[in-house]
């Protein structure tokens, strides 16, 4: 597998995941523009179908959407179609939080749910589009790794509708049916796609390897000891310029952007 291939692997998944929702979505649409009941109808959506339709076709354009922006060699190679692409992206993300709160807030609740599923959509809702903010306004000022992880985060609590389709099957079989079970493991799908988004941030946070020397300052291990390690890894006893530089690469930055420039190589040692 090419490295561009590899580059797919993960909006694949992240598209699969989101696929249970989505085939749900268009059978509600379907059966709420007249054609074959294809699941069951649903009276609360047919009273008043806007809201729905529009969180539907906005969690469409954000999941499928949303996933292809994960696509390194897209965001290199086509860095104008990243950003047309992502204004589009936010503008869904939006139009699926605010229908989510306007679907829990003025309809009747869910049947089988209860009030810790309506307290976290209250919860997760906003912080969906308190991420959309700050990935937007990171990327502004030209933070591009406080705008890969804002927007990583939110794309992570959109995908808590796919994660719930099997903590629901597994809270149910494990813990039986009741409004708590259902609440509890739709809460713990954000929880697990929330813990998944941020070790995915820090595993690929161009600033890994100073935390990592900091951790072993914080350890006393000597420094030459410090050294040897860097080298026997092959990540370079460049005090992660190697590193920095192909992040550069991957995300197609200039050599000189963003935040470090601020850390000069080789380092100027004051007498
Ligand atoms: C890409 C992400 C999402 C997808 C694909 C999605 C999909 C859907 C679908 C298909 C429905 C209609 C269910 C039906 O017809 O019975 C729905 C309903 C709903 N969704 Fe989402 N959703 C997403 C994100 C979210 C988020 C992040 C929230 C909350 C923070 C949310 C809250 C709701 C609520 C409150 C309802 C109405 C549930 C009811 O009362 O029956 N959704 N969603």
């Amino acid at each position: 597998m090419t490295r561009r291939q590899r580059g797919w692997r993960i909006p694949a998944a992240l598209v699969a995941l989101s696929a249970v929702p989505l085939a749900a979505g268009t059978a509600r649409l379907v059966e709420l523009a007249g054609g074959p009941r294809l699941i069951p109808s649903d009276p609360r959506f047919t009273a008043s179908p806007l809201p729905v339709i529009v969180h539907i076709v906005g969690a469409a354009v954000y999941a499928l959407l949303g996933a292809v922006q994960f696509v390194p060699a897209l965001r290199r190679r086509h860095p104008r179609w990243h950003r047309v692409a992502g204004r589009a992206v936010v503008a869904a993300g939006a139009a699926v939080a605010g229908s989510a709160l306007w679907l829990t807030l003025f309809f009747p609740p869910e049947p089988g749910s209860g009030p810790l599923l309506f307290a976290l959509r209250l919860v997760f809702g906003p912080a969906m589009v308190a991420g959309l903010v700050l990935g937007m306004t990171s990327i502004r000022r030209g933070d591009v790794p406080a705008h890969r992880a804002w927007m990583a985060r939110t794309y992570a609590i959109a995908l808590g509708a796919g994660t719930q389709a099997f903590t629901e099957g597994i809270g149910g079989a494990l813990l039986g049916h009741s409004a708590l079970v259902l609440d509890a493991s739709r809460g713990a799908a954000w929880v697990l796609n929330l813990a998944v988004a941020e070790w995915a941030i820090r595993r690929t946070s161009p600033d890994r390897p100073r935390r990592a020397r900091r951790a072993r300052r914080a350890r006393r291990v000597p420094a030459g000891l410090v050294v040897a390690d860097r080298h026997s890894r092959g990540t370079g006893g460049n005090d992660g310029r190697d590193r920095r530089a192909a992040h550069h690469r991957r995300e197609g930055l200039a050599a000189d952007a963003g935040q470090w420039t601020r850390h000069p190589w080789p380092p100027v040692h004051s007498r």
